[in-house]
């Protein structure tokens, strides 16, 4: 029988991964200052991005620590995450929390290691292109109509479980079409389950814990396995069905690179997986967030609500995206949303090379750190950093920004492949929502619950009124 992601071994054309520097072994080497108290671990779970910055605030823009015995490095100036993700990108690859999602989406995009990741990025780069992109824009308001006709004024709706439904239901059906719709439930469910538990088995050693016969791994495989079945059922009925679609599945199942190099049957199923997973829980939450900050800001509401007036009545235009992007107050909303709860908010690396960042020397195996949620909070860059101030991106300010000072989609070649189709779906979800509605807070504002994606504790419900132009 043939493996499924969850037992297969890593991949051996990807480059070995370097032993991780335990405490002993980094002892003779010259590290940045941080923290050393032996309960550390405990205050990284209980709130990563509380811990990352307050370790900033005391170190400063390199810090060091050990979790699980192992060495971690975090760099937060702009100009570090700039050499991380982009200048000095080869020497890293990434790093903790991404070997075990390869078990749950197979070797994807967003797992994929070099050479095969870059392979796959230039098969699937065309079908992400902003002009290809456009054309889903229809796609993407229609299904938010349909799903925002079950919103009545007067009524409660619990914000991210309904984001969460939508961005899966766009996604699912822009990338499979009708294929898919046997299969929604058990999908959801299954990521769900796989998530959960790649989640609460994230730090470096955990790993080792899968092959347990423990009800709870024993769940997770079965989630895993019953994913990698519905994905690569869907991909071989259409490819035996011999029929055309130009939906995304279609698109990848075409895509050839100039000297005839095409992804197989499995590659693509893999590929399917990663793009409904990475391509609707990170806009779900942003969303929600979004729904949530407007919450203090009446004034945004209808200044919302008249763009959406405008934007929407050109729908049926050509050039309905690029009147999308360029809408001032959803763009301005979106980007901040993004700043202050970017759904990813830290992104793992491990040293494969020993490397110079800033002045600071890395050696190799080190797991590195660099965190949206940190350096999106930079005073230096952001003014009330903590304020929700969507003003503050008028007149290009994005453009003032030094490189690695804003990376809510990463940068580099592993800068994420879908920026512009979330950038598109938040918009239209935004204005669509602001058009017809008014939406209140019941509780207060949602605490973070900050795991894979950085996401808001609780289904955040709030009051449905009509909105009011
Ligand atoms: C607001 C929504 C989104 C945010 C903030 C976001 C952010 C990111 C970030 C930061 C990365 C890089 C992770 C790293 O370097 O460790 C990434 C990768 C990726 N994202 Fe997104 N994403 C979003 C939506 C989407 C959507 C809608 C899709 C697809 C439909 C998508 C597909 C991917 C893929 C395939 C990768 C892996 C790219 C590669 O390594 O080549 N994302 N995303």
């Amino acid at each position: 029988m043939a493996l499924t992601p969850f037992r297969s071994p890593r991949p051996i054309s990807y480059l070995p991964i370097p032993e991780p520097l335990r405490r002993r072994e980094a002892k003779t080497l010259e590290l940045p200052p941080g923290p050393r108290s032996l309960t550390l671990t405990l205050s990284f779970q209980r709130d990563t991005p509380g811990f990352l910055r307050d370790v900033r605030d005391r170190y400063g823009q390199i810090a060091s620590f050990f979790l699980g015995r192992e060495l971690f490095i975090a760099a937060f100036d702009p100009s570090m995450v700039h050499e991380v993700s982009v200048s000095k990108q080869r020497s890293f690859i990434k790093g903790v929390g991404f070997e075990r999602m390869r078990k749950v989406l197979g070797t994807g995009l967003l797992t994929n290691e070099e050479p095969i990741h870059l392979r796959h990025r230039r098969l699937m780069q065309a079908p992400f292109h902003i002009n290809r992109i456009s054309g889903y824009s229809r796609t993407m308001l229609e299904l938010t109509r349909k799903h925002l006709a079950n919103w009545q004024p007067g009524s409660t709706v619990e914000v991210g479980p309904e984001m969460m439904a939508l961005t899966f239901d766009i996604v699912a059906d822009i990338l499979f079409g009708t294929d898919i719709k046997g299969d929604t439930k058990a999908v959801q469910e299954s990521m769900h389950i796989a998530i959960d538990r790649i989640e609460r088995t994230m730090l470096p050693g955990l790993e080792k814990t899968d092959g347990l016969p423990l009800p709870y791994f024993k769940r997770f495989e079965r989630a895993a396995d019953r994913l990698h079945h519905i994905a690569t059922r869907i991909v071989n009925e259409r490819i035996k069905a011999g029929i055309k679609r130009d939906d995304l599945l279609g698109l990848l199942l075409d895509a050839e690179t100039s000297d005839g190099e095409k992804l197989s049957e499995s590659e693509i199923s893999d590929e399917t997986l990663t793009l409904i997973l990475s391509g609707h829980e990170t806009t779900a939450n942003v969303l929600t967030w979004t729904f949530a900050y407007l919450n203090g800001r009446p004034d945004l509401w209808n200044g919302l609500a008249q763009e959406a007036q405008t934007i929407l009545s050109q729908s049926d235009s050509e050039d309905f995206a690029k009147i999308l992007f360029n809408a001032p107050i959803v763009g301005s909303v979106f980007n901040e949303v993004l700043r202050l709860a970017p759904p990813v908010w830290v992104a793992p690396r491990r040293a494969v090379d020993d490397v110079v960042i800033g002045n600071t020397k890395i050696p190799k195996g080190a797991h590195v750190l660099i965190s949206q949620y940190v350096t999106h909070r930079d005073p230096r860059y952001f003014t009330s950093p903590d304020s929700f101030l969507p003003e503050r991106w008028v007149n290009d300010f994005e453009k003032t920004l030094p490189d690695g000072a804003y990376f809510p989609f990463g940068a580099g070649t592993r800068k994420c492949l879908g920026d512009q189709f979330a950038l598109l779906e938040g918009r239209i979800i935004i204005l669509e929502v602001a058009s017809r509605f008014k939406l209140n807070l019941i509780g207060g504002f949602p605490l973070a619950q900050p795991r894979a994606t950085y996401r808001p504790k609780g289904p955040v419900a709030m009051r449905v009124s009509e909105a009011q132009l």
